[in-house]
């Protein structure tokens, strides 16, 4: 069975102090939270990492990176690599967010390289996709998702794509405080499931976790959670106050 997932994306946010409180108010929250059968897992910037995997021991959440290199090592200044972030107890990779295809433009090709980068160095890639407004109003949201996974993460092979968990982030919805209704959320999640089962067969398909992200928060989680292919959340803004994070959690 697929499992559910509330991943925190902190993006560039919080001092190495405000991180440590944040951590200890989740690992608090956590004790007392009902979130069983939900994995939980905090993606802090790479400055803070060592804490986090540190607190990590001894409490219920895993922990996820923001990015790591398309390469592999070497005379590459300033870039973290997959078999570093392993080294340090990082279980999950966030790649493909729409800031970084933004911002620092990402390509199809490179976001491939790094999925296959985490899932050699055993790291679990949470790909995002997602569509911008206008492409919505147009009606393209659909063919915009199915040509950034079918270019990405359907060149993996099946034992490998069967690994990767998919956040669909319309890009519209992202720290706007408009979140996508429940239905344009169960519609797309269909749609990447059904891509899933052409591709790699039923059974990756049903395994497959699909996160929900873009401005998902202690009130909606519930309804968006709701649906049967939403298996959870990928929640920036939210994840950085830790009741809000925590009620996120107990939404399912
Ligand atoms: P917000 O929850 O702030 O809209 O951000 C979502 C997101 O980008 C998570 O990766």
């Amino acid at each position: 069975m697929r499992r559910k997932i509330v991943a925190g994306n902190w993006k560039m946010n919080k001092t190495f102090q405000e991180a440590d409180e944040l951590i200890n108010e989740i690992i608090e929250g956590l004790e007392d939270a009902n979130h069983k059968g939900v994995d939980v897992v905090l993606c802090p910037p790479f400055t803070f990492m060592e804490m986090t995997t540190d607190y990590a021991q001894e409490s219920e959440y895993a922990v996820g990176a923001q990015n790591v290199s398309s390469f592999d090592s070497g005379a590459y200044t300033g870039e973290v690599s997959a078999k570093m972030l392993h080294s340090m107890g990082v279980e999950y990779c966030i790649i493909g967010h729409s800031e970084r295809r933004k911002y620092f433009n990402e390509t199809d090709e490179q976001l491939t390289q790094k999925a296959e980068l985490l899932l050699k160095y055993n790291i679990l890639p949470i790909f995002c996709c997602g569509e911008l407004l206008p492409e919505r109003e147009a009606a393209n949201h659909f063919e915009v998702v199915k040509s950034q996974i079918e270019n990405t993460i359907f060149k993996l092979e099946p034992l490998d794509f069967a690994k990767v968990i998919i956040a669909y982030e319309p890009v519209w919805a992202i720290g706007t405080g408009v979140t996508a209704t429940s239905d344009q959320a169960q519609e797309m999640h269909v749609f990447i499931r059904n891509l899933i089962s052409e591709k790699y067969g039923k059974e990756i398909a049903k395994n497959t976790s699909i996160l929900y992200g873009g401005s998902c928060n202690a009130i909606n989680a519930k309804e968006l959670f709701a649906n049967p292919d939403v298996d959870g959340g990928l929640i920036g803004g939210a994840s950085l106050i830790a009741i809000d994070f925590l009620k996120i959690i107990e939404s399912f």
